[in-house]
């Protein structure tokens, strides 16, 4: 497998089948075009329309942008809707009740199916609890749930009743949760026992524990625990509530309470290049819109298809192509709780296989271990499962080298299912550049043409658009409907993060270098231009792991930095001053494995840094100042080319090249 470096060097072209533009919501170029000229046309009137087509309105609105206010832009304002009426009621109403909504499959196998009427009757019941605690429309609820049928219910949950769900991700630390927890002001946790991951046991519940156990926790009045393996837990008399002991009690009905389409139907913290981890505040009308449409255009999901979008709830992926997205079409899918590598690393095979799964959407970096495993064990190897019910492969999160998705398009497309590389964001709520099945001849490593209505550019650093075949900073020019409306408490961060002074204040900045290809147009990303790292298509600010680091009594001082990684696509590495001597030899590997445990304790196993040098001192300029880029050179082990000779202490750059 090559570097991931490779993206550029790709030009094979994969036109889309007679049969997969047949069978296409939006078949053909022509198609394709026609609605980028009437978004072009009329931009406002475009997605109005769409808004009006694909979701079901309680009052139904007479305007869609207001711009009045940017780049604190509005959408469909005076309509008011429900997200888990659209996503159950609707599908009660045509036809749908004894659908499957949701297989769901445990990590030890088990499987579990629920229609459209008994999600609908959890969800209502589950509402009623959230009432019945005195949780109400505005309240901000913090999910810390495994994936689960009762992860959906509870997002679907809050939705009903109008309060503004933040799921925490079950992999993230006690003081993560606590941070999650205080910057939104919630006022419950639902949580379960324990999480069942690659046949361990792993506690949440304690976890909890401990997060309440800290300050700026205090708005927390209830605690809701789900049932998962039984394990015997502490419970604080008056906050905790078994979820099954509650459930019992409720009605099966709970009529939505109809929110304006801008009320903020959640929060999802996400790691930007400052500071702590910042409150991306959706809406409820807009993000539903897109998540409609992306599943309808990008994904061409049909009545008969089983979707499988193997994200976690805790990440945007899941909330957009797990919650809100599938149920909202009345989709079929799967919902697993396990790893792809238990029992073994055929289990996804397996599972597309046994469940007959026809649209498969996962992350670069779960392709990339899972080629490995396949090189290193034939029997899990995709050859010995029937993938033929596949039609539609997907990918996410991360940019996908073209040597991992020609294999992904051989060995599970079977040649025959279109990749849809997919770029976006957690800010963005859905799909911004991608190609349609229908629609986008594929070349491996670029996420092809924008989503119909969606102006995305690259510019240079005045704002001004850069030739096809320059690289440059990717923006989108109009506001969309899905997008971020602010960050938590926090405007001034949402107006500097996205609508920088530098443009005018009028470009929304992705975050990401990007380049188009000089005849076709397409786009190619090329990764982060601040200082956020991407590891394993999970986002983590370098900041943050530098904070984590000092914050350990050993710890003087701390620079952290990513490196290319075959199968991560970037790595973690750390640079480290102690604040006793620079420890060696088997010392060092110790104090090494010391800090990796407590940066996976103060943040979660996700921020681990991969590698750890230890300096007497970092690499300076005079004033001061860390030079990062050689810091990252060194990391790469590349030959150090910079001019060294302002730096206060070049020797410190041969301690820092020796890995331990
Ligand atoms: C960052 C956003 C999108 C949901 C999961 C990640 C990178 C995302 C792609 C892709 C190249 C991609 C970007 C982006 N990214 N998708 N298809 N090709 N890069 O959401 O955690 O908010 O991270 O992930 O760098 O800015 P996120």
């Amino acid at each position: 497998m090559g570097a991931i470096n490779s993206v550029l060097q790709e030009h094979r072209v994969f036109e889309p089948s007679a049969e997969t533009v047949s069978r296409a919501t939006i078949s053909g170029m022509a198609a394709y075009k026609a609605l980028c000229a009437e978004a072009e046309a009329d931009y406002s009137g475009y997605w109005e329309r769409l808004a009006r087509e694909h979701l079901s309105w309680k009052t139904p609105f007479t305007k869609g942008l207001n711009d009045s206010n940017a780049p604190f832009f509005k959408w469909f304002e005076d309509g008011t809707l429900n997200a888990s009426y659209n996503c159950l009621d609707r599908n009660l109403e045509n036809g749908n009740a004894e659908k499957d909504a949701i297989i769901f499959e445990a990590d030890d196998g088990k499987v579990r199916r629920v229609t459209y009427r008994e999600l609908h009757a959890l969800v209502c019941r589950f509402a009623n609890g959230l009432k019945s605690r005195g949780i109400k429309k505005g309240d901000r609820v913090v999910i810390y749930l495994p994936m689960s049928v009762e992860g959906v219910a509870a997002m679907l949950a809050c939705a009903r009743i109008g309060a503004t769900h933040s799921v925490v991700f079950g992999g993230f630390s006690a003081k993560s949760l606590q941070e999650r927890i205080e910057d939104a002001g919630a006022v419950a946790v639902i949580t379960a026992d324990e999480q069942c991951r690659g046949g361990k046991n792993i506690p949440l519940k304690s976890v909890v524990d401990e997060a309440l156990g800290m300050e700026g926790t205090g708005s927390i009045h209830t605690v809701i625990v789900y049932q998962r393996t039984g394990t015997p837990q502490k419970t604080v008399e008056g906050r905790d509530v078994w979820l099954h002991e509650l459930l019992a009690q409720q009605a099966e009905q709970c009529e939505p309470e109809w929110v304006g389409a801008e009320h903020p139907l959640f929060l999802l913290y996400t790691s930007g290049s400052t500071g702590k981890p910042k409150g991306v505040q959706h809406s409820t009308g807009g993000y539903l819109l897109h998540a409609v449409l992306t599943m309808k255009w990008t994904f061409d999901l049909k009545p008969e298809d089983v979707f499988w979008c193997t994200a976690d709830i805790g990440w945007v992926t899941g909330h957009t192509y797990i919650t809100y997205g599938p149920l909202a079409c009345g989709g079929t899918e799967i919902v697993f709780e396990g790893v792809p590598t238990f029992p073994d690393a055929g289990r996804f095979w397996k599972m597309i296989q046994d469940h007959k799964v026809s649209i498969f959407y996962t992350a670069p970096t779960a392709i990339r271990s899972l080629i490995k495993a396949a090189d290193v064990t034939a029997s899990v190897h995709p050859r010995n499962y029937n993938l033929s019910s596949l039609r539609l492969l997907g990918s996410v999160g991360e940019p996908i080298n073209p040597e991992a998705w020609m294999w992904y398009y051989e060995n599970i497309g079977g040649a025959r299912c279109p990749i849809v590389d997919t770029f976006w964001q957690t800010e963005t709520g859905g799909h911004m550049i991608t190609p349609l099945p229908g629609v986008t001849p594929l070349v491996p490593g670029s996420c092809t043409l924008p989503f119909p209505g969606i102006q995305a550019a690259i510019v240079d650093e005045t704002g001004n658009d850069v030739e096809w075949g320059k690289g440059g900073f990717l923006v989108v020019k109009k506001p969309w409907p899905s997008m971020i409306r602010n960050i938590w408490g926090d405007p001034e961060r949402f107006k500097k993060s996205y609508y920088p002074v530098d443009f005018s204040g009028k470009l929304y900045l992705a975050g990401d270098g990007a380049v188009r290809d000089a005849t076709t147009g397409y786009f190619t990303i090329m990764g982060r231009i601040d200082d956020v790292l991407n590891v394993s298509g999970h986002r983590l600010g370098t900041m943050e792991v530098e904070s984590a680091l000092v914050a350990n009594p050993l710890v003087a001082e701390a620079a952290v930095v990513g490196r290319p990684d075959d199968l991560t696509g970037e790595a973690i590495v750390a640079f480290v001053v102690l604040k006793q001597a620079r420890p060696t030899g088997e010392t060092a590997k110790a104090f090494a494995k010391q800090l990796q445990d407590w940066v996976a304790k103060e943040i979660g196993p996700i921020a681990k840094p991969k590698d750890i040098r230890f300096g007497d001192n970092l690499p300076k300029t005079r004033s001061g100042k860390i030079m990062r880029r050689l810091l990252r050179a060194v990391a790469k082990g590349e030959e150090i080319v910079q001019d060294v000779s302002t730096l206060e202490n070049p020797g410190i750059l041969d301690q820092l090249k020796q890995s331990i």
